[in-house]
């Protein structure tokens, strides 16, 4: 305080001394000034003589307990004597004094001094707590408010909170507004909506100045925690899976591990896998999902041959509020194994077949058919083991089963042809058909006699309608082919005619006499046999017989007469007289 300031007061004080006798003096002393700095004059301001302050025993009491001011009686200061806070005096009022009494003894004179305390900026705002935390939902949009803590500065009026600052970020920004008596209000601004994928959480200072010069200040650290809202839509890793799968893959082999993902936690991040029904098809009997882990197995064995792929479509998700979801194909191809013999299929089986057919004559139609894909389903086939017979392509697994021999009932009746058709698959499989043919026979054998020529030894004199002999023919053909009728046959035109003295019949070859031979009138004589099939047309053979024709004792001995007329009874006419000896 300066001298002319003081003697300003001096002068207030001494009006007041004149008015009331005892005085009121008011002085002013800043906060926080230094232990001894001088308040005022006390002598110089009562205008008494040092000497007197001395004698009259001055004294300086306080209304409370601390003694902030002292005297110096020797020279009349009055001095600061301990810490003024005006804080701590009065924490809440603007104006601030302390009173004080400056006591003279004989009389007793009571002076009643103000100091006003005067504030310093020593105060920094003060937030009253260093951490603040915010929870703000990442689906809130831009514009909304979010009121903060205020700061306190003990100081007053100008060195009252003036002013707040935010440091500088993305999203937020400060909005100060006057709440009327000094007091502001700070709110924080959402800019640009917050991403928790991105930024989970965001730290501001958030700053508070005040009023002196300089300005002394003081922080809040906020912590912007951001909620997370279900704003993420799961992604699978790819938009297409390709799965390749043997059809002898055992069920309940893990096929494929889908892998969608969520940005979102929590909920909102959860993922749960399944198929998509497409219409009537339920995929779900062949294939299983974990729903959890989107792994898929498979439940059923699958069969290439009957369903060669699948086509499914899969959906991650979420399980968050108003949950989001994703869809993938997946696309299982089936692999053909060789589990499937060619199959021989006969068509047109011509059986029997003439013996006669010519070589290249066709006898069936064969196709082979193998279910399995690829090389597993490629056929080879052939016939074993026959010379009679092949197989001729003629459009790939299509063939003709040809005559490639000479067949002949005779010799085999019935042909078992063994068909074989392999695939070339690894390991390969084959099967085998064995397709019956019968030989349908053919006139081609005539009936034979064992001999060419034949001897029959006939005793004379056999009964008229015995058999002489019987003749026999083997024709090897059959039935009809072999149906052998007999029949006589001249050897030579001269011959005496043979059905005069021989019948046959026909059916059982049995030849049979038409007179009683007699050796003495016929020795020997010949004919033919010929033995006729029943065929179309007829075969036939001949045999040729020789007949000799035995003696036999069947003559007495005759007496021959005497010339007779033929025809009559041979007779003598003996005399009657004749005499022995006649
Ligand atoms: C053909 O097969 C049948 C039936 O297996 C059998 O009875 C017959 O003897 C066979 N024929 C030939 C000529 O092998
Ligand atoms: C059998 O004999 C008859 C009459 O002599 C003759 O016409 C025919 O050709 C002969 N048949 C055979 C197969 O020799």
């Amino acid at each position: 305080m300066g001298n002319e300031k003081c003697s300003w007061i001096c002068w207030i004080v001494l009006l007041c001394l004149c008015e009331c006798g005892a005085s009121h003096l008011s002085y002013s002393i800043s906060e926080e000034v230094n232990k001894g700095t001088l308040l005022a004059n006390i002598a110089k301001d009562l205008n008494v003589d040092v000497q007197e302050l001395e004698d009259r025993d001055l004294s300086i009491l306080s209304s409370n307990s601390k003694k902030y001011f002292d005297v110096n009686l020797g020279t009349g200061d009055i001095f600061v004597n301990d810490r003024i806070d005006r804080e701590e005096i009065c924490s809440n009022t603007e104006r601030c004094s302390l009173r004080i009494q400056a006591v003279l003894l004989n009389p007793m004179v009571v002076h009643r001094i103000e100091v006003n305390v005067l504030d310093i900026n020593d105060n920094s705002p003060d937030f009253n707590e260093h951490l603040y935390f915010l929870n703000i939902s990442e689906s809130v949009s831009p514009g909304e408010r979010f009121l903060l803590p205020v700061a306190e500065d003990a100081d007053m009026g100008n060195y009252a909170v003036k002013s707040y600052k935010l440091d500088k970020n993305e999203h937020f920004s400060l909005d100060v507004q006057s709440t009327g008596e000094d007091g502001l209000s700070a709110e924080l601004v959402l800019e640009k909506a917050l991403d928790r994928e991105k930024q989970p959480e965001l730290k501001l200072i958030l700053t508070a100045v005040d009023g002196g010069i300089p300005g002394r200040s003081g922080t809040l650290q906020i912590h912007v925690n951001v909620i997370d809202a279900n704003d993420n839509t799961p992604m699978f890793s790819k938009s297409l899976y390709k799965v390749r799968v043997n059809e002898d893959t055992a069920t309940g082999t893990v096929l494929i591990k889908l892998n969608a993902t969520d940005l979102d936690e929590g909920m909102n991040g959860k993922i749960v896998y399944s198929f998509l029904r497409r219409g009537n098809s339920d995929l779900t009997k062949v294939f299983d999902m974990n729903s959890e882990t989107g792994t898929v197995t498979l439940k059923s064995s699958v069969d290439f041959e009957k369903t060669p792929g699948y086509e499914l479509r899969v959906q991650a998700k979420d399980q968050g509020a108003s949950s989001r979801s994703a869809h993938a194909k997946l696309l299982i191809e089936v692999i053909d194994i060789n589990d499937n013999a060619p199959e021989i299929l006969v068509t047109s089986l011509v059986t029997p077949i003439r013996e006669d057919a010519k070589l290249g004559a066709i006898v069936a139609l064969i196709t082979v058919v193998d279910k399995d894909g690829g090389n597993n389903g490629l056929t080879k086939c052939s016939v074993v083991g026959s010379v009679h017979f092949k197989l001729k392509s003629n459009y790939k697994n299509d063939y003709s089963l040809i005559v490639d021999g000479q067949l002949d009932r005779e010799n085999i009746s019935a042909h078992n042809i063994t068909i074989i058709a392999t695939d070339e698959g690894s390991p390969p499989l084959s099967s085998m058909k064995i397709v019956t043919v019968n030989v349908a026979d053919v006139n081609d054998n005539p009936p034979r006699f064992v001999e060419p020529v034949l001897h029959i030894y006939v005793i004379e004199n056999t009964p008229i309608g015995s058999t002489l002999y019987t003749v026999k023919a083997v024709d090897s053909d059959l039935y009809d082919n072999a149906k052998v009728t007999y029949k006589l046959l001249p050897v030579s035109s001269n011959d005496i005619p043979i059905s005069s003295l021989l019948n046959i019949n026909s059916d059982t070859g049995d030849i049979i006499c038409l007179q009683s031979f007699n050796h003495e009138e016929l020795k020997t004589f010949k004919f033919k046999v010929q033995a006729t099939d029943s065929g179309v047309p007829p075969l036939s053979s001949n045999v040729t017989v020789n007949v000799l024709i035995l003696d036999e004792n069947d003559n007495n001995p005759t007496i021959l007469a005497p010339y007779s007329e033929h025809g009559s009874v041979n007779s003598e006419t003996i005399p009657y007289s004749a005499e022995a000896g006649y």
